[in-house]
């Protein structure tokens, strides 16, 4: 077993305790969040198969931890909860809206933090932090590798539901990457295969 292969399970090891667990401020069951990382990490790191493998190990630790400011957050946004969800009817807007509205940061803004905490390098925590919007990345791949990884996840419906209807993929993402509508397809079928036989 190679080495990055042994980093990549015991990663996933100490993620998969971080990352589980009710969340009721985002109405996530215990593993919802946990089975979008996981499937967010696969997804990443297809794509930077297909387009750079160089960054297959760094686009799986990022895919993996890219929503963990969400625990951090889950407290505060069900302490709100019912003002966040009058805003997000009211006003069209979606739960990472609410986030900057209520809080002043996201979810993304605060998982880029914690990464340098826990001195991970700044190409992941730089890609965490954009994951919303790659454009302000500077025209980082990694970061629109995950932008890409937590759409195509997002919309095979794996570990979240209802507010995550709103996502949308920034316009441009995939001609960045050189990735087209039937590549997405492709790769949401073998996410959804993978994540069936966990
Ligand atoms: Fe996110
Ligand atoms: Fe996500």
């Amino acid at each position: 077993m190679g080495y990055q292969t042994l980093g990549e399970i015991v990663t996933m090891a100490g993620a998969a305790d971080m990352l589980s667990g009710n969340m009721p401020g985002y109405g996530y069951d215990s593993q919802a969040l946990w089975q979008h990382s996981l499937a967010v990490a696969f997804t990443s790191k297809m794509i930077a198969e297909r387009k750079n493998k160089d960054r297959i190990h760094e686009a799986h630790t990022a895919g993996l931890i890219h929503d963990v400011g969400k625990i951090i957050l889950d407290r505060h946004v069900l302490e709100n909860k019912d003002r966040i969800s009058a805003y997000m009817i009211q006003e069209e807007k979606t739960f990472l809206d609410a986030e900057r509205c209520f809080f002043g940061f996201d979810h993304a803004e605060i998982a880029s933090e914690i990464c340098r905490t826990w001195n991970i390098p700044e190409t992941i925590s730089l890609a965490i932090r954009c994951h919303h919007r790659p454009s302000i990345s500077n025209a980082d791949e990694l970061a629109y590798i995950l932008h890409t990884a937590d759409y195509i996840a997002t919309m095979g419906g794996i570990g979240y539901d209802d507010d995550d209807a709103l996502y949308e993929l920034e316009p441009g993402a995939l001609d960045f990457i050189e990735i087209d509508q039937q590549e997405v397809s492709d790769i949401m079928l073998k996410v959804l295969e993978a994540v069936d036989n966990l």
